[in-house]
């Protein structure tokens, strides 16, 4: 089956690798919307007006199916993005929320972008757990090379100060971008369990067998890009540059 991917940049490829990882003979389209980048920090409206544009893109590709490698963009505009569109979308977060309530957790901490936390929808679905809810707005532009990495180490101190002093064991990487901070984190805080929503979704679902391929498009190429692609996904590809 063909299947649309799409995330503000490169953190939706976290997705799209345990989705390949799970269900290899499936037909990708991914779409890394990085001229609109940071998704996290940008109004429903605003976000609405960007994202249906990528979803417009992935249909014209013929997609049958589209998974929200995104948590933002899950948490806040997802049921507007059903109304509109016929074409099966799948959010990312509900995913996650079903296997946090299937594993019986009691103390959770989420880190997301300001626009997840700002949606409170994993303390409003998970009523009866502890969650200590964390925006980092910093570790996007971070990873996505707008920020100075020399900066990692600091931020990773300052958002996760509350977990490590709570002594917190379970962490949502509450968005896609995260796990390739995961190391950092794990550095700091020591044994806790991450969570990785790409690993969830990935393992949640299920997929007829079918045709393979890829094709990986994001809307701004900038330099090192495509190296972080291939450093991602552990594979050579070539991303192709798509105006929306
Ligand atoms: N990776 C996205 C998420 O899961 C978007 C991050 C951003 O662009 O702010 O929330």
């Amino acid at each position: 089956m063909r299947i649309g991917v799409f995330d503000s940049g490169i953190g939706g490829l976290t997705v799209l690798k345990e989705l390949r990882k799970y269900h290899k003979d499936q037909e990708y389209i991914y779409f890394g919307d990085t001229k609109n980048l940071p998704y996290g920090t940008k109004s429903k409206e605003e976000l609405f007006e960007v994202v249906c544009k990528v979803i417009d893109f992935l249909i014209s590709k013929d997609v049958k199916i589209i998974f929200i490698a995104c948590g933002t963009v899950s948490s806040t505009i997802y049921q507007e993005l059903c109304n509109k569109y016929s074409v099966p979308i799948v959010s990312i977060i509900d995913a996650t929320i079903a296997e946090l309530k299937r594993q019986e957790i009691k103390d959770v901490a989420i880190l997301a972008t300001p626009a997840t936390i700002n949606s409170h929808v994993f303390k409003k679905k998970l009523a009866d757990v502890n969650v200590l809810e964390i925006s980092c707005s910093k570790f996007v532009p971070i990873i996505e090379n707008k920020i100075d990495s020399k900066f990692k180490k600091l931020y990773v101190e300052q958002y996760l100060k509350d977990v490590k002093k709570e002594r917190i064991k379970h962490v949502v990487l509450g968005c896609t971008h995260y796990p390739l901070l995961e190391t950092d984190i794990k550095a700091y805080l020591g044994e806790v369990n991450c969570y990785n929503m790409g690993t969830i979704l990935a393992y949640s679902t299920y997929l007829k067998p079918a045709k393979e391929g890829l094709e990986v498009y994001f809307s701004h190429n900038y330099e090192g890009l495509n190296e972080k692609a291939n450093t991602i996904l552990e594979e050579k590809i070539n991303i192709l540059e798509q105006e929306i």
